[in-house]
């Protein structure tokens, strides 16, 4: 069975719901992220301070092929991960993309509660910067070839919604 790729900017529920999702269809969950961390054994945030940005990428891409290779999985990737065309033809191959947002006030609010987005972790008003970066990245987004809108949704609400898709 194809992978289902969870796809979306930061703080739009692509860990959360991918965790949930995995169960409901007994499937195995991997986290791009978390993947980088177990491999690097460095935080994402220790990564972009210590390497730098174009390290990370490198090592996300290595990540997301070694995924990409497998089957029957429910993968949540950062949110960086469609910038790189290399990585969303990786991942289509094998797997379904579905794209998750929400409303730059809501992703606001839910990355507050974490402070672990060195993306984020920059001088100014964090709610212009999302709208900015939103807007830079919104037609690497577009790959996606379903979407959900989770504001206004549980956790719960956005799994059966994706289950409906499929
Ligand atoms: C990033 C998103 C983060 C993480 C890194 C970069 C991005 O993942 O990969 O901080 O470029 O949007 P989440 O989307 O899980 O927060």
């Amino acid at each position: 069975m194809k992978n289902i790729v969870l796809i979306g900017f930061m703080g739009t529920g692509k860990s959360a719901v991918g965790r949930r999702l995995a169960a409901r269809l007994g499937r195995e969950f991997v986290d791009t992220d978390e993947e980088i961390e177990r491999v690097t054994g460095k935080t994402i945030a220790q990564i972009f301070a210590r390497d730098g940005e174009i390290r990370f990428r490198s090592e996300e891409a290595l990540v997301v092929k070694k995924i990409a290779a497998r089957e029957n999985l429910v993968v949540a990737t950062g949110g960086g991960v469609v910038l790189n065309p290399e990585n969303v033809r990786a991942l289509q191959k094998n797997g379904v993309l579905i794209g998750l947002t929400a409303a730059p006030e809501i992703i606001c609010r839910r990355v507050k509660r974490k402070r672990n987005r060195p993306l984020l972790n920059v001088p100014g008003d964090v709610l212009e910067r999302i709208k900015t970066l939103l807007a830079g990245r919104a037609e690497a987004y577009a790959v996606a070839e379903f979407t959900v809108d989770t504001g206004g949704l549980t956790v719960d609400g956005v799994v059966e919604r994706i289950v409906a898709y499929l």
